[in-house]
């Protein structure tokens, strides 16, 4: 074998083909080493020395198309590497990887000899080559007598993955270039870069879209530990002599870890570890953090969802529909969204009655790139417009008229009341008017569309869609109405609202949020077997809760408001509105609900890690939340309280946030439950007052305990306790026995005597850097504040969070001894058979 000089000659390639299949036990690739004049099959992998990463053929979910690629053994959709992500294959029989004679690597296809994909080395190479996969994920082409002279490696070709041990050359400028979707590996949009890397090592990453619009960058390294995320990789400069000789890498601090850097196809760049004990690959890091911040997400004519959801960011301008419905489905919206209907100068009808017009949206973040207009006017600015056929939108404002022309990109609705938004108006085909020109039917459209909105801002009672059909069913005493909840399927509900929210705008999206599905209790009760011991999944302060399965194998939480509780119709018609409006990744989601003979049950997503506390506070348990787990649960409870506060329409204070509302999916995503106790609060105001003092002891803020005054300020309160908590393992009331101590006064103590080090969680491993731990049990005793108004909002949480470097206040002393008198007012304490016996929750009326 050894004397064959060329593979050019077809008849020596096939006897050489002939030869390794007739001999392939002999032939076939040696452990993780491709030598010489052999051949990878389609059926074959290479497995590197410590088994952690697999070379071969793979295809990507549903696609029939074929790659080759590098994973984790043992993952294999965990892709870091592909080769030929330009060029598929189609052939699985007859795709194999050649290492030449001349030290190539060439992948064929079929008889063919022009290869798909090459390393394209020109220089002679010396014929003792080999390719090698490491346990680091690198494939190296390398002189078989001597390992360090590498002739190619895979690791100087990344595709989106950043693996430990890669090298940033000063030399080159590497990109990391996302897949265009889940299923198709060719490049897309979105990438990541470096720029600076030079003499002294200072370094930036970046994320560009479209190789042109930077819409991140890092902070610039300055060789501490601090670049992205340090407590898992460490970073590190390497100097030489030889300016392109000057690189830039980092390691990993646990060597035996699994974890990369991704920037995905929705312009996300992703810290990812494989957590051991949890069996899940999570993630530590990530930026931005809304689809909002990526560059044109959604494409010319898409625009940003509102509330953000990186799993369903996009929805098409009205008018539009998506360019491909099958890359939207796999989250894809690099075509963005094409015309329904053809404008009339696009199609040349001159002569036609039919005129384009324009439509007004509100509020919206203008594309940039506009083109200035002189017109002097408004109606001067639109006809300015409706002139030019290359013109596809026009915005007025004080300073002038702008145009824009082609696909609009980076569109946004922007939240009521937050940043101030413009108004745009945008052509669109006379068909698409809604309905006939008349003027008439114009009004009609308005009050179709507007009336219903206005109603369910303000008279949130009124439309209550549950009740309206409670009326009903005692009415007619049958109720047609109530759907059986166990043939129901929610996933086509939640499909049938994305499609909606696909093709039309925000309002009518928000109309149909407000339609619960209601369900019948008898329904109710097949589901969870006649409400059976075993399908019970806690005891909230208000009932039982119950986990259910549906026909189609879908699992719910189902939770009965017990008819003692302190949880009457009221806040039943609370939760129940407030929760069906809302949407966020870190809030419960409310599916439906069941009012009959005096039962009110809540039907909810179903949360198989149940709660925080189920974790916090258990001597073994406790150990599967570790840092990284952690952090994220803070920052997402962080990130769901903000939107309540917020960014949600309405104006939300929770009034009961602990350890046990918070609940945790499949990946350990905290989801913030339980709005029994919720209120709103109209407009700007931020704070009010009640008669009827509910919360939980331990959690309450002092002013609100006492004097039943709450803000979002007492939901500050009760954050900083459950970081405080989540820090430290320990329960705040766990003190409760020593008259001088609790975990707030405790943590303020050490953090005066400069050793809040001794807060954290013993249990767990110790983290690589403690400083964002450090940082954390600050920001949560600057929460729980004697003063309201001593404590940050959650806006100002949030950008401490991710201002890592921003220094913080020093907190004032604790507000400690809050909810101390709260055991003596005379209160109804709801607690049978509580999972956790000392989080009971109180509700007291206070005598005034
Ligand atoms: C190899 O060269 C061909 C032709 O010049 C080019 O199309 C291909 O992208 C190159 N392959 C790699 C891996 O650089
Ligand atoms: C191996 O290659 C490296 C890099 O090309 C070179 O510095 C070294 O001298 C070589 N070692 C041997 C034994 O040839
Ligand atoms: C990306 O940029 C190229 C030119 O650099 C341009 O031809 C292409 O249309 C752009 N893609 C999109 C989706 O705008
Ligand atoms: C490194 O050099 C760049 C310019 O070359 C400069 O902007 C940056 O501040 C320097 N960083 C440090 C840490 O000196
Ligand atoms: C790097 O920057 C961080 C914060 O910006 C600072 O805390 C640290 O001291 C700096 N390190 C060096 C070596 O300049
Ligand atoms: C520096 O390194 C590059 C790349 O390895 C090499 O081509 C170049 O000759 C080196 N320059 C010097 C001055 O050694
Ligand atoms: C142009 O308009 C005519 C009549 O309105 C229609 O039949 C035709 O399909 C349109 N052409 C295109 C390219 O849409
Ligand atoms: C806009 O300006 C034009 C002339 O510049 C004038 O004729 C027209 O009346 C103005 N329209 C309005 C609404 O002011
Ligand atoms: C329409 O806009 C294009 C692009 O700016 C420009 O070249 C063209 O002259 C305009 N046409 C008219 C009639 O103003
Ligand atoms: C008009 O809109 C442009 C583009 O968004 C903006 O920069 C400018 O500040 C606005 N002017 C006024 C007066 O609002
Ligand atoms: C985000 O979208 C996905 C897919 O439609 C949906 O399942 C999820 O509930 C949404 N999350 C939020 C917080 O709206």
């Amino acid at each position: 074998m050894g004397s064959m000089t060329t593979n050019h000659q077809p008849w020596l390639l096939f006897a050489l083909l002939l030869i390794m299949s007739y001999y392939r036990a002999c032939f076939s690739v040696a452990g993780d080493t491709l030598s010489p004049g052999h051949s990878l099959l389609e059926s074959d992998t290479i497995l590197s020395q410590g088994r952690k990463f697999e070379l071969g053929f793979f295809k990507p979910g549903t696609s029939s198309k074929i790659y080759l690629g590098i994973w984790y053994k043992g993952f294999p959709d965990e892709i870091v590497w592909v080769a030929n992500r330009e060029n598929p294959l189609s052939h699985p029989s007859s795709s194999r990887l050649y290492l030449s004679e001349n030290g190539n690597l060439l992948l064929f296809e079929g008889s063919s000899e022009i290869p798909v994909w090459s390393t394209n080395l020109t220089f002679p190479l010396s014929n003792i080559n080999e390719a090698v996969l490491g346990d680091d994920g690198n494939f190296v082409l390398r002189d078989s007598s001597n390992a360090s002279c590498i002739f190619w490696e895979s690791f100087d070709h990344p595709t989106d993955t950043l693996l430990p041990g890669l090298k940033l050359w000063s030399r080159k400028s590497q990109q990391f270039i996302s897949w265009k979707n889940s299923e198709d590996p060719a490049p897309g949009l979105f990438s990541a870069g470096t720029v600076g890397l030079n003499a002294n090592g200072s370094i930036q990453f970046f994320l560009e879209w479209n190789r042109s619009q930077i819409y991140w960058s890092s902070e610039v390294w300055n060789g501490s530990d601090t670049l992205i995320w340090s407590s898992i990789f460490k970073w590190s400069f390497v100097s030489s002599k030889n300016e392109s000789e000057r690189y830039f890498t980092c390691s990993l601090y646990n060597p035996s870890n699994l974890a990369n850097y991704r920037i995905d196809q929705t312009g996300q760049i992703r810290g990812l570890v494989w957590e051991t004990g949890l069996s899940i690959w999570s993630e530590f890091w990530y930026a931005p953090t809304k689809p909002s911040d990526v560059y044109a997400l959604c494409g010319a004519f898409g625009v940003v969802q509102y509330p953000d959801n990186f799993s369903n960011p996009c929805e098409c301008l009205r008018g539009f529909k998506p360019f491909l419905m099958e890359d939207t489905r796999l989250n894809d919206w690099s075509g963005g969204c094409v015309r329904k209907s053809p404008l009339q100068c696009e199609n040349n009808t001159h002569g036609s009655v039919k005129k384009d017009w324009f439509m007004k949206i509100s509020n919206m973040r203008l594309p940039v790139y506009s083109k200035a207009n002189l017109a002097l006017n408004a109606s001067r600015c639109e006809l300015a417009c409706m002139e030019n056929c290359s013109c596809t939108a026009y915005a007025y404002n004080r300073s002038g008229c702008m145009i824009w022309e082609g696909g609009l990109l980076n569109l946004q609705h922007l939240p009521y009341g937050g940043e101030i938004g413009q108004d745009i108006y945008l052509r669109l085909a006379a068909d698409e008017y809604p309905d006939s020109s008349t003027k008439g039917k114009k009004w009609k459209v308005w009050v179709v569309v507007l009336l219903p909105t206005i109603g369910l801002i303000l008279c949130l009672p009124i439309y209550f869609s549950c009740k309206g059909r409670i009326k009903r069913k005692d009415q007619t005493g049958e109720s047609p109405s109530s759907n059986n909840l166990l043939l129901f399927d929610f996933d086509a509900e939640l499909h049938e609202m994305n499609d909606e929210m696909n093709t039309n705008n925000n309002m009518k999206k928000r109309e149909k949020d407000a339609e619960l599905p209601l369900f019948s209790y008898e329904s109710v009760l097949a589901a969870t077997n006649n409400l059976s011991a075993v399908n019970k999944l806690g005891e909230g302060g208000f009932g039982p809760v119950y986990k259910a399965k549906l026909l189609k194998g879908q699992e719910i939480a189902v939770k009965m408001l017990s008819k003692r509780s302190g949880q009457g119709i009221e806040e039943f018609r609370n939760e129940t509105i407030l929760i069906a409006k809302l949407q966020h990744r870190n809030l419960v989601r409310l599916l439906g609900c069941c009012i009959e003979r005096d039962e009110k049950i809540l039907i909810y997503e179903y949360m198989p890690n149940k709660s925080l506390d189920f974790y916090l506070f258990d001597p073994t348990k406790k150990k599967m939340l570790g840092w990284e787990t952690r952090i994220r649960i803070i920052e997402g409870i962080a990130q769901g309280l903000l939107y309540l506060h917020q960014y949600s329409r309405l104006r939300i204070i929770h009034r009961d946030l602990k350890p046990s509302n918070i609940l945790l999916d499949s990946e350990m995503n905290p989801k913030i439950s339980d709005f029994g106790m919720a209120r709103i609060v109209g407009g700007n105001e931020t704070q009010a007052n009640t008669n009827r003092i509910v919360g939980t002891y331990g959690y309450m803020s002092p002013e609100y305990a006492m004097d039943g005054l709450y803000s979002i300020k007492s939901d500050v309160f009760s954050f900083g306790v459950l970081v405080l908590e989540i820090v430290s393992g320990r329960k705040n009331t766990s003190f409760y026995n020593n008259e001088s101590l609790n975990l707030l006064r405790y943590a303020w103590e050490l953090l005066r005597d400069d050793r809040s080090l001794d807060l954290m969680e013993p249990a767990i491993r110790y983290p690589s850097s403690t400083s964002i731990i450090l940082r954390f049990i600050k920001i949560g005793l600057l929460c729980v504040q004697e003063s309201p108004i001593d404590r940050p909002t959650m806006s100002d949480v949030i950008s401490m969070i991710s201002n890592e470097h921003a220094p913080l206040p020093t907190p004032k002393q604790a507000a400690f001894s809050s909810g101390r008198n709260m055991m003596d007012t005379n209160s109804t304490v709801d607690s049978a058979g509580s999972c956790s016996k000392n989080s009971v929750t109180i509700s007291a009326m206070k005598a005034r």
